[in-house]
């Protein structure tokens, strides 16, 4: 019984011991991880103010929300965390730079081509720093607010909260903008 006891522990501190001497995650990985965490944790929230409180009420959640998130996470993580698009609906936040433009016309590109959206993503070092974007693709819950044909009330709300709105028109399956991270070396 000893034995069997002695063994036990023998395998799990050899365990932990190989479990440090794991490589860190590339900065691929942690970009890639820090877009799904901005993901995970905003589109619950907007779901729930959607079912709970009808559009009116999610842009405001999204308009609080989402810049929050994205400040956490670059303050928690050390990366620049942010969401661009080429139609951007916050002017302030949202307008890519040179760069992310670029990545940004190559997914319309590659979406227009017949690749999924969802699984675009483009990452490479650029003056030192690791640049890293993951594609947001339009899905049916995302046309409320950046569909076609709008209802008057999200309309209104949207006019109210970003006069200088571009993020509407879209159809299923478009690139709606990207997730744009980038970190030191
Ligand atoms: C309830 C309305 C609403 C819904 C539904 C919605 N959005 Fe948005 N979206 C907004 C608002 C409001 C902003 C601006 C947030 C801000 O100020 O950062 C925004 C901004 C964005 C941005 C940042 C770039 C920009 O234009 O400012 C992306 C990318 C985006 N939305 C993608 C999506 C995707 C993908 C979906 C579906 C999964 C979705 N949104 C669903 C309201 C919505």
């Amino acid at each position: 019984m000893r034995t069997i006891i002695f063994t036990t522990l023998l395998c799990v501190s050899s365990a932990t011991a190989l479990g440090a001497e794991q490589p860190v995650d590339s900065p691929q990985q942690q970009a890639a991880a820090l877009a799904d965490e901005f993901i995970g944790l905003l589109k619950p929230q907007l779901k729930q103010a959607l079912a709970e409180a009808g559009p009116a009420h999610a842009i405001a959640v999204c308009a609080d929300v989402a810049p929050g998130i994205a400040d956490s996470l670059s303050v928690q993580s050390g990366w620049t965390v942010r969401r661009v698009s080429l139609k951007s609906r916050n002017a302030s936040r949202a307008v890519p730079d040179s760069w992310e433009r670029t990545v940004l016309l190559d997914f319309n590109q590659r979406q227009a081509a017949g690749e999924n959206a969802a699984d675009l993503h483009f990452g490479e070092v650029v003056n030192g720093q690791y640049r890293y974007m993951q594609a947001q693709a339009v899905e049916p819950v995302c046309l409320v607010c950046h569909g076609k044909g709008l209802a008057d009330e999200v309309q209104n709300t949207l006019r109210e909260y970003y006069p200088d709105d571009w993020a509407t028109g879209y159809s299923l399956g478009e690139v709606r903008g990207a997730i744009s991270l980038s970190g030191t070396l």
